[in-house]
């Protein structure tokens, strides 16, 4: 059960609590519990996410849900969101413990809308926005919070730091949804194209010119096909634009914290988000 965290991954999201935490006084004792609930909680939606959207590999590995099937890959979920809250609970910060928890129920909010849009491909890009803030920018926008809060910050520079996780939440689904269409599955660890094979249109799609009819699953030479036109279009390069401008206004959001080591690496990770191949 800990091969999905053997196998790595960015850890942004406990990066950014360290981060976050370290913008005030670190301690920890506090942060690092926190840091270790925000990953499993991460891991424990990946698990589910891999069900949802059929995935075969996770981390350059078969995913939990190829591995073991459907039914175990949902309870080994569970027990990573229970695992979370134990060490959630190490912090002795209620708080953290309702942080993550409002985050989660975010998250299962937006993965509920995504699936009745499921095979909608003319939903539209404020449609999308509200899907990403739920699924991918609550969480980011939580690990600031959480560490924001563990540091001893006050209120303004704690919604600061959160306002700027959400705005890289953004960015960083933004620049996995252009990944899907323009790297390689050796490169993510992950299926590319899977997206449109599995019934969702993302930002790349939306802002190109490729047009899809509603309402059915796409065969495996259709998908490929719309792969390619908008690999071939301007949607992708579009679409990092956009997310450049949400890691910008991150950015904008460490004025407000005091400059230091922490706020510089914060500002190094809002590029990377941006950048990344990975
Ligand atoms: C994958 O998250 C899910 C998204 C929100 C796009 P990451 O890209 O952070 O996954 P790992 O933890 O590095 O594998
Ligand atoms: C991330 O969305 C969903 C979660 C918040 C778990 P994706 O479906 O795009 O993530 P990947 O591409 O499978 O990592
Ligand atoms: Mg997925
Ligand atoms: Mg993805």
């Amino acid at each position: 059960m800990v091969e999905l965290l053997e196998a790595g991954g960015k850890r942004i999201r406990p990066a950014l609590v360290v981060l976050a935490a370290m913008c005030g006084t670190y301690d920890p004792d506090l942060t690092i519990p926190a840091a270790m609930a925000v990953e499993v909680t991460h891991a424990a939606t990946l698990v589910h996410d891999d069900v949802i959207d059929r995935s075969a590999t996770r981390r350059g590995r078969p995913t939990v849900a190829a591995a073991l099937g459907h039914e175990p890959a949902i309870v080994i979920g569970d027990f990573y969101f229970a695992k979370a809250y134990e060490y959630a609970s190490l912090t002795h910060t209620p708080e953290v413990v309702a942080i993550l928890a409002k985050a989660v129920m975010e998250i299962c909010t937006g993965e509920v809308r995504q699936q009745s849009i499921r095979y909608v491909f003319s939903t539209d890009v404020d449609e999308y926005m509200r899907r990403i803030e739920a699924k991918t920018a609550t969480l980011l926008a939580a690990c600031c919070d959480i560490g924001a809060l563990l540091g001893g910050l006050d209120m303004d520079q704690r919604q600061a730091l959160r306002a700027y996780g959400r705005s890289i939440g953004l960015a960083f689904q933004i620049a996995d949804d252009v990944l899907d269409y323009t790297a390689t599955e050796g490169q993510v660890g992950k299926p590319i194209g899977h997206d449109i094979a599995e019934g969702f249109a993302t930002l790349p799609l939306m802002l190109s010119s490729v047009k899809i009819e509603d309402g059915r699953r796409l065969d495996e030479q259709e998908a490929s096909r719309v792969v390619d036109a908008v690999r071939n279009s301007h949607g992708p390069q579009r679409a990092l634009e956009e997310a450049r401008n949400h890691s910008d206004a991150a950015r904008e959001q460490l004025k407000t914290i005091s400059a230091g080591d922490a706020t510089s690496a914060l500002a190094a990770l809002a590029d990377y988000v941006v950048s990344r191949k990975l």
